[in-house]
Parts: structure tokens; sequence; C-alpha cells
């Protein structure tokens, strides 16, 4: 049982709610060093595909991991929770009204696990939270188990701690055993114990802090982020009015042994970078403001490039514009957030007469939102480049970085990502 003793022994039994992206590696790895784990997902072809031991997404090297500990019985999805020593919650946190987190999901999850708790059982939330809601989540726990108590010196304890994931999708078989943690319990029991529950499977540091510590420091590196893009994508716009090359600028700036500025591009995409800090300024929006406004001129990047393809369009009767690249970040596939797909979508809809030619080598379709508009087809690059009257280059994909421009005419070229020179 979890209460007592430190070490992976004192885990007979884990329970992983919600096996997306992060939540059914986390599981499985688990289950590799031999506990016996449940895995639950509201989703039934979810829940299907794991019992065949089939990775219901893409993540390279997964596959064998989980048919393994599948076929030895250590992983069983369901829908239903169970009683167990620990739980790991990695349910979506999506925004709501003002930016604010909608935690619907975990309230879901802890209403649904509530009923299961055992006195000395560990709730760990991973989900990435603002300060406060691992707390509320406890809290929320104990109305729905008034038998129960988060006061650790009391024998009817539970214990509840936060751990932020910070994989990225693609190289999860290895930053899994290998990325530190913040480890953050609500009380000092709790620390303790979800650091030995993650010493099963993590072999890398494991940063012992409080849980809203914890929660702050996921969203703290993610905002960190966000700030230094906004200042390169500000650069960008400054460089602009004052007609010099913002590519060249930085490379200069960077030749200072202190200076490190990073690469401006259309926007920031993806749903860690481009969501994490709202909930930093929705929490604390009096003190947040270089924070917000990072976001703001971040956000506002998609329209500065628009505006570039107005003037360029200008006077072109039925402009064809190649639009490379939709995904948010350079060679995958993942479109969420992506601010080149904004792009590409609002140029097309308030154009209804340009012809607006997708170039996206790591998809196989076209996103319902693209493939819906009439003006907008999916290209070849050398097909959608020859025509082009504006060449529109949003993503730095390799194939768009290897292309031979001695191919290039009299196209009008805007580079959001200063690859072509
Ligand atoms: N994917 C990433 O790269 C990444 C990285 C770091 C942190 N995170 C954070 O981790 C959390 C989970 O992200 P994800 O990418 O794994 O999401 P996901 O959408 O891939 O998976 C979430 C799963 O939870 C299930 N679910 C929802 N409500 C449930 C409930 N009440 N009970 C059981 N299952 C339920 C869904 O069906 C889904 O399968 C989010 O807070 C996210 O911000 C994600």
């Amino acid at each position: 049982m979890a209460n007592g003793v430190e070490g992976s022994a004192e885990f007979g039994s884990v329970c992983v709610v919600g096996l997306g992206y992060i939540g059914l590696p986390t599981a499985a790895f688990i289950a590799s060093k031999g506990i016996k784990v449940t895995g639950v997902d509201v989703n039934p072809q979810f829940v299907d595909s794991i019992n065949r031991g089939e990775v219901p997404f893409v993540e390279p090297g997964f596959d064998s991991l989980l048919k393994r500990v599948v076929d030895d019985g250590l992983l069983v999805a369901q829908s239903e929770q169970v009683p167990a020593d620990a739980y790991i919650v990695c349910v979506p946190t999506p925004f709501a009204e003002g930016y604010k987190v909608d935690t619907k999901y975990i309230d879901s999850a802890a209403d649904s696990l509530a009923p299961h708790l055992r006195p000395g059982a560990l709730v760990v939330l991973e989900s990435t939270s603002p300060p406060g809601t691992t707390r509320g989540m406890a809290e929320r726990l104990i109305e729905k188990r008034p038998d129960l108590s988060l006061d650790e010196s009391q024998d009817n304890a539970i214990f509840v701690a936060h751990c932020p994931e910070r994989v990225l999708p693609g190289r999860i078989m290895e930053e899994m055993e290998n990325n530190d943690r913040v480890i953050g319990g609500l009380t000092p029991k709790g620390t303790e114990l979800a650091v030995a529950l993650y010493s099963t499977f993590c072999t890398a540091e494991l940063h012992e802090t409080d849980a809203t510590t914890a929660e702050m420091a996921k969203l703290t590196e993610n905002a960190f982020r966000d700030v230094n893009i906004a200042f390169a994508n500000e650069l960008s716009l400054i460089s602009d009015e004052l007609g010099i090359n913002v590519w060249e600028l930085i490379e200069l700036a960077n030749h200072h042994p202190r200076v490190n500025i990073l690469q401006p591009g259309p926007g920031v995409g993806g749903h860690c970078i481009a969501v994490d800090p709202w909930f930093i300024v929705s929490s604390v929006p009096e003190q947040a403001r270089l924070v917000r406004m990072a976001r703001e001129v971040n956000d506002g990047k998609p329209g500065w490039v628009l505006n570039k393809v107005e003037e360029a369009t200008a006077g072109i009767d039925n402009p064809v514009v190649a639009a490379l690249g939709i995904a948010f970040k350079n060679d995958i596939d993942d479109l969420r957030e992506s601010p080149s797909l904004d792009i590409a979508r609002r140029l097309a809809e308030t154009h209804p007469s340009a012809d607006v030619r997708v170039v996206e080598p790591n998809v196989t379709e076209l996103p319902e939102v693209l493939a819906q508009l009439p003006n907008v087809g999916k290209y070849e690059l050398e097909d959608a480049v020859r025509e082009a009257d504006i060449i529109l280059l949003l993503v730095n994909h390799k194939e768009f970085i290897e292309f031979d421009r001695a191919k290039l005419g009299s196209q009008t070229v805007i580079d959001t990502k200063g690859i072509w020179g």
C-alpha cells in the first residue's frame, strides 16, 4: 500500500486516467516495470485499440512496448475506474471563456475515481494546469469522500501531488525515462510518495517542490519560450519598418557572448506554448503583463503576414498564392493551433478570387477547415511554386530549405521563416 514505505514495491496497482499522447505512454512505462496498471479512458475506441496492443496515435517506437505490456497482462484498458494504490490523471486541460482553464475533464475524472479511493492512496495530476488546480482537485475528492482527509497526520489521509509532463511527442520513448521531472505535493508526504511512484520508471532527476510551484514550473517553461519568440517576432516588425533584414540583425546581435535571440516566424502554434502562458495570465492578470503582451504579439503575427500578402497581391485579379507549410513547426504533421494553417484559411476566406495552393509534405490530406474552401487545394511543391504569383513561406520544413531556388522565376516571395535568404 502506498502510505508508508518508499520504493517501487509499495505500488501494487496504479490507475492512469486519460490514455492520450501522455497518459498511455506513462501507463506503459510503469507497467513495463512489473507494476499492474489499469488505464482508464472514456473513449471506447482507444480502450479497444489498447487492449489489442495497438497504439491509437502515432508515436515512433512505442508500439512494441505497448504490445509487450498488454500481452504480459500488466496493462489493461477499460472505461471504469478501479481501486488502486496510486492514480495519475492525464486528461485534457483546454481553454474556457477568457483563456481560463476548463477543468471539466479533471472534475469528471476526480468524480469517478473518488468512490474507489482508499486511505493512503496517492493521486497525481499530470495535466498542465494553472496554479491551485491540484488543490481544487483534492478538495473535490474530499467533498465526494468526506470520510477521507488531506491532513497527512490522520489515518484516513489521501495524498495529492502535481507532476507536469515535459515530453516532446515523437521523442516519448527517450524522454519519458530521461527527462528531469518537477514533483510537488500538497503535503511533504504527497511529494515523497509521488517521487517514489515516478522513480519506478524515470531515471532522471526528480526535483521536489510544492504543488503550486510545480504547476507554475510547467507554465513558466512555456511562457519563457513564448516571451522570447515574441521578442524575435517584434524585432521582425521593427526591422520591416526600418527597412532592415531581421535575420541578419539577429545573427549579428547573437555574436554578443550573452545574447541568444530566437528566430521570428508567422506566429506561435502547438497546444503548449500558444496555450499555457494564458493560464498564468488568467490566474494573475495584474502581474502577468509581459506574459500577456508576448501572447498578443505572437497572436498578432498572422495578421501582419496577411497584410504583407495583401500588399503583394494588390492589382492582381486572381492571384495564385503558394502557401508553403501549414504545420505548427518544421518536419511534423501536427496542425494544432498552427498560425500557418490560420494564415492559409484566412487568406482563402477573405480573398475568394485567390487560388491558394497549399504545400504540406507531412500530411496526406488537407484538414477539413481548408478542404471545405473552394479556392484551396493541396499541391506538390514544384507545381505550386511554378505557377504562383506569390510564394508564402510559412514553415521551415526540410523540403522547402532544400528547394532549388534556381527554379524560381518572377514570383514575389514572402518568407516568414528567413530560409530563402
Ligand atoms: N501532448 C503533449 O505533448 C503534452 C505535453 C505536456 C503536457 N501535456 C498535457 O497533458 C494533458 C493531457 O494531454 P494529452 O496530449 O495526453 O491529451 P489527449 O487528448 O491526447 O488525451 C487525453 C485523454 O483523456 C481522455 N479523457 C478525457 N476525460 C476523461 C475522463 N473523465 N476519464 C478518463 N479519460 C478521459 C480522452 O478521451 C483522451 O484519450 C494536457 O493537460 C496537456 O496539456 C501534453
